[in-house]
């Protein structure tokens, strides 16, 4: 959560850190600020708001001189969102100036400890105390502000990406990380710092990712300095070369980020299995799998740790992989089982999934399971996340940047890639006959153009979100492989609307939910052919004897829950276990067309960050 943004070299810093934190601003938007180096001074500008009004600000102080600064969009953890508590953060003396994403756990003891020694405090934030940390070492040592951050950092506990500014040393920023992400962008004398590639990925294509626990010196037309926070350690960077491009990260003419990543499901689920499947010569190929393809088949079970969607993508993969690989498998929270003493051993395989590859608690689950012995294959997005380095092998969903808050087409293409895995497992395991899985591939490659012909659906979720955009609450039910899907619908709802939602396995209802079923109630049922068709239909009896509104999702053709539903939305046929990747197209654009109907802000819900990096 928060982005941070920095700029050293010869541009106009304030016009590069305003447009990289608009491109960060899915990570936290309760307040931003930013600090330029004018030649003498640091002037800081910050407010509580959307990046928008710091730059309303900024236009009102006239604070847009220099090349260097730094700047912030924040995700509240310590302090309520207002003007004093947005970052930059200045020290007592007003010579550091620091931007922080993170929480520093130890922040009680240390602000004690300085206000003992006479430090003073304006917000309520941990970063104040950690750059007033930085300006007591500094000063105590009379060390380089490196050196000082460095010695600071070893007193801190928590986690961090910080960049630290000295007027006293214009010509350089002090950036370091512990779990939360960072990179540095390499140009032509000039280096860029943010959370992601995205604010520099138009001036440059080489990035150096921090890794936990390493900092970085970075002087203008010199060449950056990596070390290890703990012993000093200087570490060669590694200079990447990005594939991203600036129309990945950007709307493509659509009016919101999650209704442009809602219609690239078709080309992004393709790019998912790219070079993975092949119908001709009928094989599945993950070089991750390959290579451990013994550990996958010996192990005793599967465990699927994630968050959020990426934990009802494991939902499926459940279903998936218990149908066709017969693997027993187990899906929790990671949250959950960083915190329990899971049964878990060196015969055991761990899949986490996480689009961002940052989730905090998914990354705690991970360092469990490796102490536990377990092979941990990691299922990421985002290319050279932390997840992705500290899990044994794995692979990437080649989805693309997804900006928009909510999850849309991580959750597809995450079902994508588990069901390559399964089919794979089973092929290997000899459980899925040379038919069936001859027929998954044929099927698996059609879905994109499935996908297309359900986005064409998309008036309709527009006409059924206008009747029922004004409703409290929302019932979400599914079956078997389509249960998750349930789960997914209510989520993306509550999340982007501020309905309340809740999916149920439909045979549940009659144990509790059915009691809030009347006229009001509208229930989204998915009721596939292939999904025990005749139980969801007396599930809907049930709901239609109560009054309820029934909104079907089913497949082509279907008479018999068009005749009872109010309204129904149809997906092209498909096997019932590939059948959640259509099924929860229409879910996205319904929860999508209510809350564009209700004027929330869609692509950043309140209260809502696109990556989790704190507990
Ligand atoms: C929902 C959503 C979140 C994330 C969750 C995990 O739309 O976006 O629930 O799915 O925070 O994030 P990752 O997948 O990045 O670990």
């Amino acid at each position: 959560m928060c982005g941070i943004v920095g700029y050293i070299g010869h541009r106009d810093a304030h016009s590069i850190i305003i447009k990289g934190l608009q491109r960060l601003e899915y990570r936290g938007y309760d307040s931003a600020g930013i600090a330029l180096f004018d030649g003498k001074d640091i002037n800081v500008t910050k407010t509580k708001g959307k990046v928008s009004d710091l730059q309303d600000k900024i236009n009102s102080e006239n604070n847009t001189v220099g090349n260097i600064g730094i700047g912030h969009t924040r995700w509240a953890t310590h302090g309520v969102p207002n003007d004093i508590n947005s970052h930059p953060h200045y020290s007592n003396s007003g010579d550091l100036v620091i931007i922080h994403n993170g929480i520093i756990e130890n922040y009680a003891s240390i602000k004690k400890e300085l206000s003992n020694r006479g430090y003073t405090f304006q917000s309520d934030t941990d970063t104040e105390v950690l750059v007033n940390l930085i300006e007591d070492v500094q000063k105590n040592g009379n060390y380089k502000l490196g050196k000082a951050v460095q010695i600071a950092l070893n007193q801190v506990v928590g986690a961090y990406a910080i960049a630290v500014f000295d007027v006293k040393k214009p010509n350089e920023i002090v950036a370091a990380r512990l779990g939360s992400p960072l990179a540095v962008g390499v140009g032509d004398g000039e280096f860029f710092i943010a959370s992601d590639a995205s604010p520099f990925i138009e001036y440059t294509n080489n990035a150096i990712y921090l890794k936990d626990e390493e900092m970085a010196v970075i002087r203008i037309h010199k060449d950056t300095k990596i070390r290890k926070v703990k012993d000093d350690k200087l570490v060669d960077p590694y200079v990447q070369t990005l594939k991203l491009n600036i129309e990945q990260i950007e709307k493509g003419g659509y009016e919101h980020f999650m209704l442009k990543e809602i219609f690239e499901q078709p080309s992004a689920i393709k790019d998912t299995y790219r070079g993975r499947l092949n119908v001709n010569k009928g094989i599945i190929k993950m070089a991750g799998v390959e290579d451990n393809l013994e550990k996958f088949l010996n192990a005793q079970k599967i465990t699927i740790v994630a968050c959020g969607t990426s934990w009802h993508a494991g939902l499926v993969a459940e279903y998936v992989f218990e149908d066709l690989a017969r693997i027993p498998v187990e899906v929790e929270y990671a949250s959950e089982f960083r915190y329990r003493n899971p049964v878990i051993s060196n015969k055991d395989v761990v899949i986490a999934i996480s689009q961002s590859g940052e989730t905090a608690d998914t990354l705690a689950a991970i360092k469990l399971a490796k102490e536990k012995g377990a092979f941990v294959f990691g299922i990421c997005n985002v290319v050279g996340s932390s997840i992705s380095r500290e899990t044994d092998a794995g692979a990437y969903t080649h989805a693309g940047p997804e900006i928009g808050v909510a999850s849309t087409k991580a959750f597809t293409t995450q079902i994508t890639l588990l069901s390559l895995i399964a089919l794979r497992l089973a092929k290997a395991k000899g459980s899925i006959s040379n038919s069936d899985f001859k027929r998954y591939l044929i099927e698996l490659e059609m879905i994109p153009e499935k996908v297309e012909e359900v986005l064409k659906s998309d008036a309709l979720s527009k006409h059924i979100a206008d009747i029922y955009k004004d409703v409290s609450n929302f019932l979400y039910l599914g079956r078997g492989f389509n249960f998750p899907v349930a789960l997914e619908g209510a989520l993306k709802l509550k999340e982007i609307s501020y309905i309340h939602a809740e999916g149920y396995p439909a045979a549940e209802m009659k144990h509790g939910p059915i009691a809030l079923i009347d006229e009001n109630m509208p229930i989204v049922v998915i009721a596939t052919k292939y999904g025990h068709y005749e139980k969801i239909v007396s599930n809907i009896q049930e709901i239609k004897s109560r009054k309820g509104k029934i909104i079907g999702i089913v497949t082509k053709g279907d008479t018999e829950v068009k005749a009872i539903a109010d309204h129904v939305i149809e997906i092209p046929e498909t096997s019932e276990l590939l059948s959640p990747l259509l099924t929860t197209i229409p879910l996205q654009l319904l929860s999508y067309h209510i809350a564009v109907l209700l004027h929330k802000n869609v692509d950043q819900p309140r209260n809502l960050a696109k990556s989790v990096t704190v507990e």
